[in-house]
């Protein structure tokens, strides 16, 4: 399962309690993006070789990528901004596949990011891209960061995620933007736990019937 979306549109809490509803794996794409930006900026590499070699060395060293991903300094407004910047990389992007595609495990992923259902699982069973007004996604990403123990403004919040999307929507390589056939949910007013109860139950509606998958289907059969 496939869910994208601009920043703090409630990807990683929907892809969390979907995977744990389906009891499936789950990859959360942009931490791993944030984790190489953390090396990146405590080594000063801007050049994309080297941001690119530093994620070969993390894809060879789980542990030391582990400790990146738990870092308190991974969540912050500055490592997000630097990640937005390194994932315009094609280098770096092309560095991370096969470490996120590794992750498509039985019984099954739910995979969160901003290319998960364009180019890492193009074939993905189900695919969402989750959406909320920019002010709904200020005002729930300041929550987190103040959960944190981060300080922001809402107006920095805001400035933030503007000029991550803008990036993310205009760059060259895998930009920001829902795949052919995602079902685009708007998070505004509904609850992580209402949507993950829609979007399982279409889940496992299209698995255990796949011809709900293809609602065309009648058309193409000869008449009776
Ligand atoms: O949590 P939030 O939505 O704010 O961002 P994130 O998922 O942690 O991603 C941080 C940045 O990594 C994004 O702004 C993207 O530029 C980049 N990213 C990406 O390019 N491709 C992905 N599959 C995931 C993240």
């Amino acid at each position: 399962i496939a869910i994208d979306g601009p920043a703090a549109s409630g990807k990683g809490v929907v892809s969390k309690l979907l995977a744990a509803e389906l009891g499936f794996h789950c990859l959360d794409s942009g931490a791993v993006y944030r984790a190489v930006a953390l090396a990146a900026i405590r080594q000063n590499a801007a050049k994309p070789a080297i941001v690119a070699q530093i994620a070969r060395e993390l894809a060879q060293n789980p542990q030391k990528l582990q400790e990146l991903l738990n870092h308190p300094e991974l969540s912050n407004p500055q490592t997000g901004q630097r990640a937005s910047e390194i994932a315009a990389m094609p280098e770096l992007r092309a560095e991370l596949l096969p470490l996120q595609r590794a992750r498509r495990q039985p019984p099954g992923l739910v995979a969160d990011g901003r290319d998960m259902g364009t180019i890492v699982f193009p074939d993905a069973q189900m695919k969402v891209f989750l959406t909320a007004k920019p002010e709904r996604r200020a005002q729930r990403r300041l929550l987190q960061l103040q959960q944190k123990g981060i300080s922001a403004t809402i107006d920095s919040v805001r400035a933030e995620l503007r000029a991550r999307d803008l990036r993310d929507q205009g760059r060259k390589h895998a930009a920001l933007t829902p795949a052919t056939a995602a079902r685009i949910v708007e998070s505004d007013d509904k609850s992580p736990a209402q949507i993950v109860r829609e979007l399982s139950a279409e889940f496992r509606a299209a698995l255990f019937c796949p011809n709900n998958r293809a609602p065309n289907r009648a058309t193409k059969e000869p008449p009776l």
